[in-house]
């Protein structure tokens, strides 16, 4: 098989894979997934363990070397350790990192390190129980906030990622960028998208970048801009006297595509050379068809080879689905 690195047709190199492990998740956020949940995929639909392994193997050899684990929900998957035992021991990847909602982490933490986890993205949209509960229609405040403390005891570089949603956790914007002074930590505000299995909502994103930066400006002081790691979503900030940064992740606005190298493989294994693309190949399929992986791997070359150059233009190019209403539980992020 070719070792040549993925390079898309915009010159950019692909090298970061998430994978989401599963559709299913213990919450239901609501910028995420209405109340009765969505339709979660048979297990048939789904990727099995063997195939996730398999497409990973695949992915190594086009020169992955970022990968991060997604869901769903990552710790509601059943082979979630078998999975992160078989990274660890077969793929290796440069980095390795996770996003999780936290609830059910805690039994797996003393296994963190072994696995190699290089950090970990927790979502937090309030501080409160009351709101958490607002937020993500279950009572799980108390754990998420238990998993935070151990993963700083752990010293596992921790991201909080926080959705404000107009009209329900708006007070919370303030509160959440104070853990930023109290801890070593990223808050990282995220503007909302419409990838909650409605489609999109009435009223216009009112919580955008510039809203996002002056309401933390106003009440923090100066935001002093952080310099841009490569291919980073966030713009960071540090603020005087806090521990950790403040970051704000500009996904609806999408004005980090120009560096964009990620990949993603959806719980039901479809390829996504853009998160608001709608699938522009079927994994699953190819692994169910073909023995070969060099043909698999020719096939997610060529997906790369017609990347379209922006989350604008992979939005106008939606075919199957063209109006964004899928649940991010899906695809994971
Ligand atoms: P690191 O930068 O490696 O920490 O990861 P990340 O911020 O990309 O990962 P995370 O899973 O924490 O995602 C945070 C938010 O960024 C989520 O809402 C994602 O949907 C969003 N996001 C991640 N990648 C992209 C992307 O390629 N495009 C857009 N528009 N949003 C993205
Ligand atoms: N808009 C913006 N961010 C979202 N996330 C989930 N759904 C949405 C949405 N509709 C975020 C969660 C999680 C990350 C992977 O994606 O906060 O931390
Ligand atoms: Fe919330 Fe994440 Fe679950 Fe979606 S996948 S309902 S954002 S915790």
């Amino acid at each position: 098989m070719s070792n040549a690195p993925l390079i898309d047709n915009h010159g950019r190199l692909v090298n970061y894979l998430r994978l989401a492990v599963t559709d299913r998740c213990n919450l239901r956020c609501f910028y995420c997934m209405p109340a009765k949940g969505v339709r979660f995929l048979k297990n048939v639909e789904l990727l099995s363990l063997a195939e996730q392994k398999r497409m990973l193997l695949i992915m190594k050899q086009l020169g992955v070397h970022k990968i991060r684990i997604t869901g769903g929900e990552p710790f509601v998957y059943t082979h979630i350790e078998a999975l992160f035992d078989f990274i660890a021991s077969e793929i290796q990847p440069q980095t390795l990192h996770l996003t999780t909602n936290g609830v059910l982490t805690g039994k797996f933490l003393p296994k963190f390190k072994d696995w190699g986890l290089k950090s970990v993205n927790l979502s937090l949209d309030s501080t409160n129980t009351a709101t958490f509960e607002q937020m993500s229609r279950r009572n799980d405040f108390a754990s998420v906030w238990q998993t935070l403390m151990q993963l700083l005891d752990m010293g596992i570089a921790l991201k909080l990622n926080a959705v404000i949603t107009a009209g329900v956790n708006d007070a919370e914007l303030i509160p959440l960028a104070l853990l930023a002074r109290d801890y070593p930590l990223d808050v990282r505000f995220i503007e909302e998208m419409p990838f909650n299995g409605v489609g999109a909502r009435e009223q216009s994103l009112w919580w955008d970048y510039k809203r996002l930066k002056n309401t933390l400006n106003e009440a923090l002081g100066e935001l002093t801009p952080l310099p841009a790691e490569p291919n980073a979503t966030a713009v960071r900030f540090a603020v005087e006297g806090f521990k950790g940064n403040i970051g704000i992740i500009a996904a609806f606005s999408r004005t980090f595509c120009g560096s964009c190298n990620r990949l993603r493989v959806t719980a039901n294994g479809t390829l996504k050379t853009c998160l608001y693309d709608d699938g522009v190949l079927s994994v699953r399929d190819l692994l169910r068809q073909y023995s070969d992986d060099e043909i698999i791997a020719q096939k997610i070359r060529a997906a790369v080879s017609r990347r379209a150059k922006d989350g604008f233009e992979a939005e106008k190019n939606r075919l199957t689905n063209p109006k964004i209403s899928e649940s991010m539980t899906l695809i994971g992020g």
